[in-house]
């Protein structure tokens, strides 16, 4: 198995990268936030709770976000691997992935950090906004989670630093720029599928 984590900021491309180095590589794609908005639109009582956090910009609490994780890597063990993103967002989430997957008698291999400078974060989300439909794509609700990714998700990057597992990729390019240099560390790990 090999597990990935596309780490970075709102906006950087974390979705977008992610559906790219899924076909390439056959990785199944574990996104929080889009687990999150299937529950809030089906209603459940998680989406009701969830949707509070989530339309201020905040992060939703860790017990719910680790739960809706752990059943999703129950579901699918012949997976030749994963991708997480944006997930772990906290010391606690991170921590926890790496109990859920000793579990699993595997581990995080790598974690891709994508750079993008706040300028092209905003332009890039606003102009999602106009399509999206998300009810976080506005300017204001996008400065908050800027915010609180540097409060408290920016912090995971050093867990993972210290364990020698973190490259820092420049995120900034296109998105087909941005992939090469992705699947150039990605290619050290596992071949195309
Ligand atoms: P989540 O859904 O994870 O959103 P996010 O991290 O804020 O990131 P985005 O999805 O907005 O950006 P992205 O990096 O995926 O960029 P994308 O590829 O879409 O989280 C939403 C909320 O859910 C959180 O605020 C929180 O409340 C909750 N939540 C989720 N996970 C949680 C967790 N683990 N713990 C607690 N709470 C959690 O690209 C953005 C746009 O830019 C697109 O339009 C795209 O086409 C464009 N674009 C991409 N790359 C490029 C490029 N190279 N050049 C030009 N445009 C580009
Ligand atoms: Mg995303």
């Amino acid at each position: 198995m090999f597990n990935l984590i596309l780490f970075g900021p709102p906006g950087s491309g974390k979705g977008t990268q992610s559906a790219n180095i899924t076909d390439t590589y056959q990785l199944q794609h574990v996104s929080t936030g889009d687990l999150l908005r299937d529950e809030v639109s089906r209603k459940t009582p998680l989406g009701v709770e969830a949707k509070k956090y989530m339309d201020q910009g905040l992060l939703v609490p860790d017990e719910v976000v680790i739960g809706m994780i752990s059943s999703k890597i129950d579901d699918t063990p012949e997976a030749r691997g994963f991708i997480f993103d944006g997930f772990p967002r906290t010391k606690a989430q991170a921590e926890a992935l790496d109990k859920l997957l000793e579990f699993k008698n595997t581990e995080i291999h790598l974690v891709l950090a994508l750079e993008v400078p706040e300028v092209e974060l905003i332009k890039r989300l606003v102009g999602r906004g106009a399509t999206s439909g998300r009810s976080d794509d506005n300017e204001e609700v996008i400065v908050k989670r800027i915010k609180e990714y540097h409060a408290k998700t920016e912090p995971v990057a050093g867990y993972y630093f210290a364990q020698g597992k973190l490259e820092r990729i420049k995120g900034d390019g296109t998105i087909d720029e941005t992939f090469k240099l992705l699947s150039k560390e990605v290619d050290k790990y596992l071949l195309p599928a």
